[in-house]
Protein backbone atom coordinates (compact mmCIF):
# COMPACT_ATOMS: atom_id res chain seq x y z
CA UNK A 1 0.00 0.00 0.00
CA UNK A 2 1.39 3.45 -0.68
CA UNK A 3 1.36 6.02 1.79
CA UNK A 4 1.17 9.90 1.66
CA UNK A 5 1.80 12.41 3.90
CA UNK A 6 -1.03 15.44 4.05
CA UNK A 7 -0.41 18.96 6.64
CA UNK A 8 -3.45 20.45 7.46
CA UNK A 9 -5.38 17.89 7.23
CA UNK A 10 -8.19 19.04 9.83
CA UNK A 11 -10.20 20.91 7.94
CA UNK A 12 -10.79 22.61 4.02
CA UNK A 13 -8.38 21.13 1.51
CA UNK A 14 -6.46 18.82 3.52
CA UNK A 15 -9.49 17.25 5.06
CA UNK A 16 -10.85 16.82 1.08
CA UNK A 17 -7.81 15.45 0.12
CA UNK A 18 -6.56 13.03 3.13
CA UNK A 19 -10.52 11.65 1.78
CA UNK A 20 -9.96 11.31 -1.58
CA UNK A 21 -6.52 9.37 -0.89
CA UNK A 22 -8.21 7.33 1.67
CA UNK A 23 -11.22 6.16 -1.33
CA UNK A 24 -7.73 5.45 -3.60
CA UNK A 25 -6.18 3.01 -1.14
CA UNK A 26 -3.63 5.58 0.22
CA UNK A 27 -2.68 5.14 3.89
CA UNK A 28 -2.35 8.20 5.37
CA UNK A 29 0.11 10.55 7.76
CA UNK A 30 -2.57 13.17 8.94
CA UNK A 31 -1.51 16.78 10.31
CA UNK A 32 -2.53 19.56 12.19
CA UNK A 33 -2.64 21.03 15.88
CA UNK A 34 -6.40 20.28 16.56
CA UNK A 35 -5.56 16.78 17.88
CA UNK A 36 -9.60 15.55 18.40
CA UNK A 37 -9.97 16.31 15.15
CA UNK A 38 -7.41 14.56 13.82
CA UNK A 39 -8.41 11.69 15.58
CA UNK A 40 -11.88 11.72 14.71
CA UNK A 41 -10.48 11.64 11.60
CA UNK A 42 -7.91 8.90 11.64
CA UNK A 43 -11.22 6.85 13.16
CA UNK A 44 -13.24 7.66 10.41
CA UNK A 45 -10.63 7.01 7.47
CA UNK A 46 -9.76 3.78 8.86
CA UNK A 47 -13.29 2.50 9.28
CA UNK A 48 -15.14 3.95 6.41
CA UNK A 49 -11.85 3.31 3.70
CA UNK A 50 -10.03 0.25 6.00
CA UNK A 51 -6.82 1.99 5.29
CA UNK A 52 -4.05 2.77 8.25
CA UNK A 53 -3.48 6.26 9.29
CA UNK A 54 -0.47 7.54 11.58
CA UNK A 55 -0.53 11.43 13.35
CA UNK A 56 1.49 14.04 13.29
CA UNK A 57 0.24 15.73 15.91
CA UNK A 58 2.81 19.18 14.84
CA UNK A 59 2.71 22.82 14.43
CA UNK A 60 4.32 22.77 10.97
CA UNK A 61 6.08 26.43 12.36
CA UNK A 62 8.08 24.19 15.06
CA UNK A 63 11.35 22.89 13.07
CA UNK A 64 12.64 21.22 15.93
CA UNK A 65 9.19 19.25 16.21
CA UNK A 66 9.26 18.80 13.00
CA UNK A 67 12.55 17.52 12.82
CA UNK A 68 12.27 14.89 15.42
CA UNK A 69 9.17 13.58 14.08
CA UNK A 70 10.57 12.00 11.59
CA UNK A 71 13.94 11.26 12.69
CA UNK A 72 11.63 8.99 15.66
CA UNK A 73 9.11 8.00 12.93
CA UNK A 74 8.58 4.54 12.59
CA UNK A 75 10.06 1.81 9.86
CA UNK A 76 6.63 0.84 8.66
CA UNK A 77 5.51 4.56 7.88
CA UNK A 78 9.17 5.84 6.32
CA UNK A 79 7.69 4.47 2.79
CA UNK A 80 6.46 8.37 1.62
CA UNK A 81 5.69 8.28 -1.69
CA UNK A 82 3.50 11.62 -1.82
CA UNK A 83 3.96 14.97 -0.01
CA UNK A 84 0.93 17.21 -0.17
CA UNK A 85 2.36 20.20 1.28
CA UNK A 86 -1.07 21.96 2.33
CA UNK A 87 -0.89 23.28 5.85
CA UNK A 88 -1.35 27.52 5.30
CA UNK A 89 -3.36 30.66 6.17
CA UNK A 90 -4.22 33.98 5.71
CA UNK A 91 -4.27 36.37 8.54
CA UNK A 92 -5.94 39.72 8.44
CA UNK A 93 -6.54 41.76 5.11
CA UNK A 94 -4.75 45.36 5.64
CA UNK A 95 -2.47 47.73 3.78
CA UNK A 96 0.55 47.50 4.34
CA UNK A 97 0.89 50.53 6.43
CA UNK A 98 -1.92 49.47 8.71
CA UNK A 99 -0.61 45.40 8.43
CA UNK A 100 -0.46 43.48 12.00
CA UNK A 101 3.32 41.65 12.42
CA UNK A 102 1.84 39.07 14.47
CA UNK A 103 -0.09 38.48 11.41
CA UNK A 104 2.53 38.79 9.22
CA UNK A 105 5.06 36.42 11.16
CA UNK A 106 1.88 33.48 11.58
CA UNK A 107 1.65 33.36 7.72
CA UNK A 108 5.53 33.76 6.58
CA UNK A 109 6.29 30.91 9.38
CA UNK A 110 3.30 28.69 8.35
CA UNK A 111 3.30 29.10 4.63
CA UNK A 112 7.29 29.31 4.20
CA UNK A 113 9.07 27.93 6.97
CA UNK A 114 6.24 25.11 7.86
CA UNK A 115 6.19 24.11 4.13
CA UNK A 116 10.14 24.01 4.09
CA UNK A 117 11.03 22.26 7.45
CA UNK A 118 8.71 19.60 6.27
CA UNK A 119 9.89 19.23 2.78
CA UNK A 120 13.52 19.00 4.39
CA UNK A 121 12.30 16.55 6.53
CA UNK A 122 10.15 14.93 3.79
CA UNK A 123 12.60 14.43 0.60
CA UNK A 124 15.16 11.66 1.67
CA UNK A 125 12.57 9.76 2.64
CA UNK A 126 10.87 11.00 -1.19
CA UNK A 127 14.09 10.16 -2.90
CA UNK A 128 13.89 6.81 -2.07
CA UNK A 129 10.36 5.70 -3.20
CA UNK A 130 10.85 8.51 -6.26
CA UNK A 131 7.68 10.21 -4.94
CA UNK A 132 5.31 13.00 -5.17
CA UNK A 133 5.47 16.72 -3.59
CA UNK A 134 2.04 18.26 -4.41
CA UNK A 135 2.26 22.10 -3.37
CA UNK A 136 -0.97 24.17 -2.47
CA UNK A 137 0.05 27.48 -4.10
CA UNK A 138 -2.49 30.05 -4.71
CA UNK A 139 -3.43 32.39 -7.06
CA UNK A 140 -2.08 35.11 -4.62
CA UNK A 141 1.06 33.49 -5.83
CA UNK A 142 0.42 34.20 -9.26
CA UNK A 143 -1.33 37.76 -9.15
CA UNK A 144 -1.74 40.18 -6.15
CA UNK A 145 -4.79 42.00 -4.82
CA UNK A 146 -5.31 45.19 -2.58
CA UNK A 147 -4.38 44.26 1.42
CA UNK A 148 -2.84 40.62 0.16
CA UNK A 149 0.61 42.18 0.67
CA UNK A 150 1.70 39.47 2.74
CA UNK A 151 -0.23 36.77 1.70
CA UNK A 152 0.38 37.08 -1.95
CA UNK A 153 3.91 37.31 -0.69
CA UNK A 154 4.04 33.67 0.89
CA UNK A 155 2.38 32.83 -1.95
CA UNK A 156 4.60 33.85 -4.46
CA UNK A 157 7.29 31.83 -2.32
CA UNK A 158 5.56 28.55 -2.29
CA UNK A 159 5.67 29.06 -6.55
CA UNK A 160 9.56 29.79 -6.19
CA UNK A 161 9.80 26.82 -4.11
CA UNK A 162 7.77 24.55 -6.20
CA UNK A 163 10.34 25.43 -9.20
CA UNK A 164 12.98 24.81 -7.40
CA UNK A 165 12.22 21.78 -5.82
CA UNK A 166 11.47 20.72 -9.78
CA UNK A 167 15.08 22.05 -10.66
CA UNK A 168 16.64 20.43 -7.68
CA UNK A 169 14.81 16.72 -7.75
CA UNK A 170 14.73 16.21 -10.88
CA UNK A 171 17.61 13.71 -11.19
CA UNK A 172 16.11 11.72 -8.22
CA UNK A 173 12.81 11.27 -9.94
CA UNK A 174 10.74 13.15 -7.86
CA UNK A 175 7.72 15.12 -9.37
CA UNK A 176 7.11 18.43 -8.11
CA UNK A 177 3.38 19.91 -8.90
CA UNK A 178 1.87 22.93 -7.80
CA UNK A 179 -1.91 23.85 -7.58
CA UNK A 180 -2.56 27.42 -6.97
CA UNK A 181 -6.69 27.58 -5.87
CA UNK A 182 -8.95 30.94 -6.32
CA UNK A 183 -11.58 30.96 -3.86
CA UNK A 184 -12.33 28.12 -2.02
CA UNK A 185 -15.28 27.65 1.05
CA UNK A 186 -13.36 26.46 3.93
CA UNK A 187 -12.23 27.69 6.89
CA UNK A 188 -9.93 30.36 5.40
CA UNK A 189 -11.65 33.27 5.42
CA UNK A 190 -12.76 32.23 8.91
CA UNK A 191 -9.40 32.15 9.85
CA UNK A 192 -8.54 35.46 8.16
CA UNK A 193 -11.25 37.30 9.56
CA UNK A 194 -9.89 36.39 13.04
CA UNK A 195 -13.34 34.18 13.36
CA UNK A 196 -16.05 36.90 12.19
CA UNK A 197 -18.80 34.32 10.89
CA UNK A 198 -20.39 36.68 9.06
CA UNK A 199 -17.79 38.41 7.30
CA UNK A 200 -16.36 35.02 6.31
CA UNK A 201 -19.93 34.03 4.66
CA UNK A 202 -19.87 37.27 2.74
CA UNK A 203 -16.64 36.39 1.15
CA UNK A 204 -18.63 33.52 -0.79
CA UNK A 205 -21.97 35.65 -1.32
CA UNK A 206 -23.19 35.88 -4.99
CA UNK A 207 -21.10 33.62 -6.69
CA UNK A 208 -20.67 29.83 -6.80
CA UNK A 209 -16.99 29.43 -5.38
CA UNK A 210 -14.95 26.46 -5.72
CA UNK A 211 -15.04 23.68 -3.06
CA UNK A 212 -12.59 21.86 -1.11
CA UNK A 213 -13.60 18.41 -3.36
CA UNK A 214 -12.72 20.58 -6.72
CA UNK A 215 -9.13 20.69 -5.64
CA UNK A 216 -8.71 17.53 -4.24
CA UNK A 217 -10.15 16.05 -7.36
CA UNK A 218 -7.29 18.13 -9.50
CA UNK A 219 -4.64 16.84 -7.14
CA UNK A 220 -5.92 13.28 -7.99
CA UNK A 221 -5.56 14.08 -11.39
CA UNK A 222 -1.53 15.13 -10.93
CA UNK A 223 -0.47 12.22 -9.11
CA UNK A 224 -2.70 9.24 -11.38
CA UNK A 225 -0.74 10.73 -14.34
CA UNK A 226 1.54 8.18 -16.04
CA UNK A 227 5.21 8.37 -14.46
CA UNK A 228 6.53 10.23 -17.58
CA UNK A 229 3.79 13.38 -16.80
CA UNK A 230 4.05 15.65 -14.50
CA UNK A 231 1.68 18.39 -14.46
CA UNK A 232 3.88 21.32 -13.37
CA UNK A 233 1.35 23.45 -12.15
CA UNK A 234 -2.37 24.03 -12.21
CA UNK A 235 -4.26 27.23 -11.57
CA UNK A 236 -8.32 26.58 -10.90
CA UNK A 237 -10.69 29.63 -10.10
CA UNK A 238 -14.40 29.69 -9.99
CA UNK A 239 -15.88 30.62 -13.30
CA UNK A 240 -17.24 34.24 -11.38
CA UNK A 241 -13.47 34.44 -10.76
CA UNK A 242 -11.63 35.94 -13.17
CA UNK A 243 -8.76 37.41 -11.48
CA UNK A 244 -7.19 37.55 -8.00
CA UNK A 245 -9.88 39.88 -5.83
CA UNK A 246 -12.13 39.84 -8.38
CA UNK A 247 -15.47 38.04 -8.73
CA UNK A 248 -18.15 38.83 -10.52
CA UNK A 249 -21.10 38.67 -8.06
CA UNK A 250 -25.30 38.29 -8.43
CA UNK A 251 -24.99 37.34 -12.22
CA UNK A 252 -25.81 33.51 -11.59
CA UNK A 253 -22.11 32.44 -11.74
N1 LIG B 1 -9.54 28.49 0.67
C1 LIG B 1 -9.03 29.23 -0.31
O1 LIG B 1 -9.70 30.07 -0.91
C2 LIG B 1 -7.61 28.99 -0.73
C3 LIG B 1 -7.21 29.53 -1.96
C4 LIG B 1 -5.90 29.34 -2.38
C5 LIG B 1 -5.02 28.64 -1.59
N2 LIG B 1 -5.42 28.14 -0.38
C6 LIG B 1 -4.43 27.42 0.41
O2 LIG B 1 -4.90 26.11 0.68
C7 LIG B 1 -4.30 25.62 1.87
C8 LIG B 1 -5.37 25.02 2.76
O3 LIG B 1 -6.28 26.04 3.14
P1 LIG B 1 -7.82 25.79 3.39
O4 LIG B 1 -8.56 26.70 2.49
O5 LIG B 1 -8.14 24.35 3.38
O6 LIG B 1 -7.94 26.42 4.88
P2 LIG B 1 -8.51 25.78 6.25
O7 LIG B 1 -9.86 25.19 6.05
O8 LIG B 1 -8.35 26.88 7.25
O9 LIG B 1 -7.47 24.60 6.58
C9 LIG B 1 -6.14 24.89 6.91
C10 LIG B 1 -5.47 23.63 7.46
O10 LIG B 1 -4.10 23.96 7.75
C11 LIG B 1 -3.81 23.55 9.07
N3 LIG B 1 -2.78 24.39 9.67
C12 LIG B 1 -2.77 25.75 9.73
N4 LIG B 1 -1.67 26.16 10.40
C13 LIG B 1 -0.98 25.03 10.75
C14 LIG B 1 0.22 24.80 11.46
N5 LIG B 1 0.95 25.82 11.94
N6 LIG B 1 0.64 23.52 11.64
C15 LIG B 1 -0.09 22.50 11.14
N7 LIG B 1 -1.25 22.65 10.47
C16 LIG B 1 -1.69 23.91 10.29
C17 LIG B 1 -5.14 23.66 9.82
O11 LIG B 1 -5.15 22.75 10.91
P3 LIG B 1 -5.04 23.14 12.47
O12 LIG B 1 -5.74 24.45 12.65
O13 LIG B 1 -5.72 21.98 13.16
O14 LIG B 1 -3.59 23.17 12.75
C18 LIG B 1 -6.11 23.16 8.75
O15 LIG B 1 -6.14 21.75 8.76
C19 LIG B 1 -3.54 26.79 2.48
O16 LIG B 1 -2.18 26.68 2.16
C20 LIG B 1 -4.14 28.00 1.78
O17 LIG B 1 -3.26 29.08 1.72
C21 LIG B 1 -6.70 28.29 0.06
Amino acid sequence: MSTALITGTTAGIGEAVAQTLADKGFDLILNGRRLERLEEQAKHLTKTYGIKCHLMHIDVRDSKAVSKYFSDLPEEWRNIEVLINNAGLAAGMDTLENGDIDHWNRMIDTNIKGLLYVSKAVIPLLKKTKGHIVNIGSIAGKEVYPNGNVYCGTKHMVDALNKAMRRELAESGIKVSSVNPGAVETEFSLVRLDGDEDKAKNVYNGFENLIAQDIADTIWFILSRPSHVNINEIIIMPTAQPAAGVVIRDKGL
